[in-house]
């Protein structure tokens, strides 16, 4: 089995770095802000709930806000130290998702937002995430949508496949967007010892003030765009933001901005 070791790097590196880090924070988070009513509805009465890869704490400020008792962890300080102030009184421990520090059956339910396509062995962090729930407790999960379904991926990973050179690579990872396919997320949660309860699409999108900041989101506010974006040599680089730009200027116009429609798809599923 593969351990993703390239793929692990790059994402420890990139969420511990200052541009990406705060890059996500000022940028990307805009769209999956959007998520968080639907996971906070997604959650009855009070409940102690683990708030996992819990980046700078935007979803636990809700659940707090909601009433719930909470935690937050997340492998990078960086990403904590954001959340810490964001969420003064907030509990946050800092932790790898593949090994959590908690207890046995500790929680209610587990919430990950836009966090286990960053995790290499995804099996590792759901056995981790069966142990600390409850038994019969909820995991609440969000994923964005991949180029089939999601205009922004579309516009993205073609333009790199148009213009980028063909020495930059992405390490080898599990499937970015394996999680937003209803029937293959279903599979893995099965053997992961869960029943899927729900399956929604949650319309996130970003509304952009110049067709040149999608392209910027990805190079400064995501590990895997910064990285694909960053290695290439500098026309590459260029001639891929000229037609990301392009191609939002064609698609995604709204009056004087452009409305990005990047969808994701959240999932409620019951520990068995
Ligand atoms: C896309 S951000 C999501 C942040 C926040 N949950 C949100 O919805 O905006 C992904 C977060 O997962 C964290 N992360 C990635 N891999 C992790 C791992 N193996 N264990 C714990 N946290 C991890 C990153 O540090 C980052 O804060």
């Amino acid at each position: 089995m593969t351990t993703y070791e390239g793929f692990a790097e790059l994402e420890t590196k990139g969420w511990s770095d200052d541009t990406i880090s705060s890059g996500y924070v000022s940028m990307f988070s805009e769209a999956s802000d959007m998520a968080i009513p639907a996971i906070v509805s997604s959650i009855e009465g009070t409940q102690k709930i683990l708030d996992l890869c819990c980046g700078q704490g935007n979803v636990t400020e809700a659940l707090v806000k909601a009433g719930h008792s909470v935690t937050g962890a997340d492998f990078s300080s960086k990403m904590l130290s954001y959340a810490r102030e964001r969420v003064p009184d907030g509990d946050f421990v800092e932790a790898d998702a593949q090994d959590l520090p908690f207890e046995n059956a500790s929680f209610d339910s587990v919430v990950c937002s836009f966090g286990l396509m960053h995790v290499p062995d995804q099996t590792k962090a759901l056995s981790e995430i069966r142990r600390v729930l409850k038994p019969r407790g909820q995991f609440i999960m969000t994923s964005w949508r991949g180029p089939d379904m999601s205009p922004v991926f579309q516009v993205f990973y073609s333009s790199v496949q148009e213009h980028g050179h063909p020495s930059v690579k992405m390490p080898d990872s599990p499937n970015f967007h394996q999680f937003a396919d209803e029937e293959m997320a279903q599979s893995i949660l099965n053997d992961a010892g869960f029943d899927v309860k729900k399956q929604e699409q949650v319309d996130c999108f970003w509304m952009l003030h110049s067709p040149e900041v999608l392209a910027e989101i990805f190079q400064n506010g995501a590990p895997r765009g910064g990285y694909l974006l960053s290695q290439q040599p500098e026309a590459n680089n260029a001639a891929i933001k000229a037609v990301v730009a392009q191609k939002v200027r064609e698609r995604f116009g709204d009056g004087d901005k452009w409305r990005a429609p990047i969808p994701a798809c959240l999932i409620v599923a019951c520990a068995r």
